[in-house]
């Protein structure tokens, strides 16, 4: 069979300069998971209608799904149209239609309906609030035609079964039938739901199929849908993910996105942002205020709360934060710790190194057992060029060191604190680069002495000559 979304119209009641189906759910476009479900479908071909900025669709799809065929419909003249445009394109006896607009719809759906031989299966829903859908009008049980909720008389309004926007047509059929189809209703469009009458009188076999889930044929057409689009497909993957083994401890504020993928026995404290390529294994803890965004977590490894990840591996063992940030390139050995408000990009921390507070490590290399004190800072920028630090295994790095990149320092060294590292320190070296200390004894009484009599000097006025009050 061949599926065909449609996902040429504006999407109007968005007020948008974005097409409708370029929209984000969970950080991918609704189209997105429309195709997704399609090509695990097992479709043989899959080909989407493009128009309202076509190109940005087409461009997308082209990166994320090369196998998609794509056809255009330069005016959005309706649904009926949007098929037509689509026809060269479209090879195969059988063929599904689906509205781009409905990114819960899943797979099994579109494979059933694949497995069709009525000339034309239709999927309805019956809806609570039927708003906006076309309604499925019947005589005697059987389908006789669908009415578009702007044609519809107050009548046909109070009917629940609603189209889903999901077809299976013999091809044939389907594109004799088009030809027929007039824009004579309320909107001037040509609609494929007109295609159920010409089927009946042609004395072609019309199915309906009813949806018992309606929440998984959902359509968007505001970005109150979407909101509402979301949330559903949110619950439905952390549901996944907890009957796979994830703990998520207040999922309601779990933000995870569908190509995260997470192993047996994590357990994540909401509120958090999971996002993008990221990978989480085994017996990891996330804890609150987290985000993370393509980056592979390890095994066993503990993020503390307000954590900021991005682009970064994190191999087992190891422990981030509280408020840590680790940007592009950031790479933390085995059993490495980067504790509270340091900042790292670009970092390779070596097996067991520990940056526990108020750092900036930028395009650096640290050897394993290195031990980096409170406020070390790699300075890796001169204002016109980026350069790398390097410092060896088991350095002791005293607190408040700079390190003015490029700069080497050899394995088993120690900085005093407070230095300015400016060139290379050889391997087991002590390196101090800050001005030597001078005791002055017995200066403190003298000075404080000074102090008192000025005061007194003084008196009566403040700092800026006026009278005081007090
Ligand atoms: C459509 C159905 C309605 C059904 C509902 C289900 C028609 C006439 N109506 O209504 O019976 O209950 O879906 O959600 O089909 N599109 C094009 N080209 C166009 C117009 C639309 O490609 O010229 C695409 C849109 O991008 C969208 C899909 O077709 O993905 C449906 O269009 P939309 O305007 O959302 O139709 P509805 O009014 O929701
Ligand atoms: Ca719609």
């Amino acid at each position: 069979m061949s599926v065909l979304v449609l996902a040429g119209g504006k999407g109007t009641r968005f007020y948008s300069q974005t097409p409708k189906v370029m929209h984000r759910i969970l950080g991918k476009p609704m189209i997105w998971y429309v195709v997704n479900s399609a090509i695990k479908s097992g479709a043989k071909e899959v080909v989407v209608v493009v128009g309202f900025k076509g190109e940005e669709v087409e461009r997308y799809l082209k990166k994320e799904f090369p196998q998609v065929k794509i056809a255009y419909q330069r005016e959005q003249l309706g649904t009926a149209h949007a098929v037509l445009c689509a026809k060269k394109e479209l090879t195969e006896e059988r063929v599904v239609v689906l509205n781009g607009d409905m990114p819960l719809v899943e797979s099994e759906l579109i494979k059933r309906l694949s497995e069709s031989n009525s000339d034309l299966t239709i999927v309805s829903m019956i809806l609570e609030d039927p708003t906006g859908y076309g309604r499925i009008l019947r005589e005697n049980r059987k389908v006789v035609r669908i009415v578009e909720e702007k044609d519809a008389s107050p009548a046909e309004k109070q009917i629940k079964e609603v189209n889903s926007g999901v077809y299976s047509f013999n091809r044939e059929k389907l594109f004799k039938a088009i030809e027929k189809i007039s824009p004579n209703n309320a909107q001037g469009e040509y609609y494929l739901t007109d295609a159920v009458e010409i089927f009946l009188k042609n004395g072609w076999k019309v199915d309906v199929i009813v949806e018992k889930d309606s929440k998984k044929l959902i359509g968007v057409n505001n970005r109150y849908e979407l909101s509402v689009a979301e949330n559903l497909m949110k619950e439905k993957l952390l549901k996944n993910l907890m009957k796979k083994g994830t703990t998520i401890h207040n999922p309601a504020q779990a933000y995870i996105e569908p190509e995260v993928e997470i192993e047996e026995d994590v357990e994540i404290f909401a509120p958090v942002f999971i996002c993008g390529k990221t990978k989480i294994k085994r017996g990891s803890v996330i804890y609150p205020f987290t985000y993370i965004r393509d980056s592979l977590i390890g095994e066993n490894v503990v993020v503390e709360s307000h954590s900021w990840i991005e682009g970064s591996v994190i191999e087992n063992d190891s422990r981030v934060g509280p408020f840590a940030k680790l940007r592009k390139g950031t790479h933390l050995e085995e059993g490495a710790k980067v504790g509270t408000f340091v900042e790292t990009k670009n970092a390779k921390l070596g097996r067991g190194v520990k940056a526990n507070h108020l750092s900036y490590l930028g395009d650096c290399e640290i050897g394993e057992g290195t031990n980096i004190g409170a406020g070390t800072i790699t300075c890796n920028y001169d204002g016109f060029a980026k350069w790398k630090t390097e410092i060896g295994k088991n350095v002791f790095v005293g607190s408040n060191t700079l390190f003015v990149a490029p700069v080497k320092v050899g394995d088993d060294s120690i900085t005093a604190a407070g230095s300015v590292i400016t060139s290379n320190v050889p391997p087991n070296s002590l390196a101090i680069a800050r001005s030597k200390q001078v005791n002055h004894e017995g200066k403190a009484e003298r000075i404080r002495e000074k102090f008192r009599r000025r005061k007194v000097e003084h008196s009566g006025t403040d700092s800026k000559g006026e009278e005081k009050r007090t």
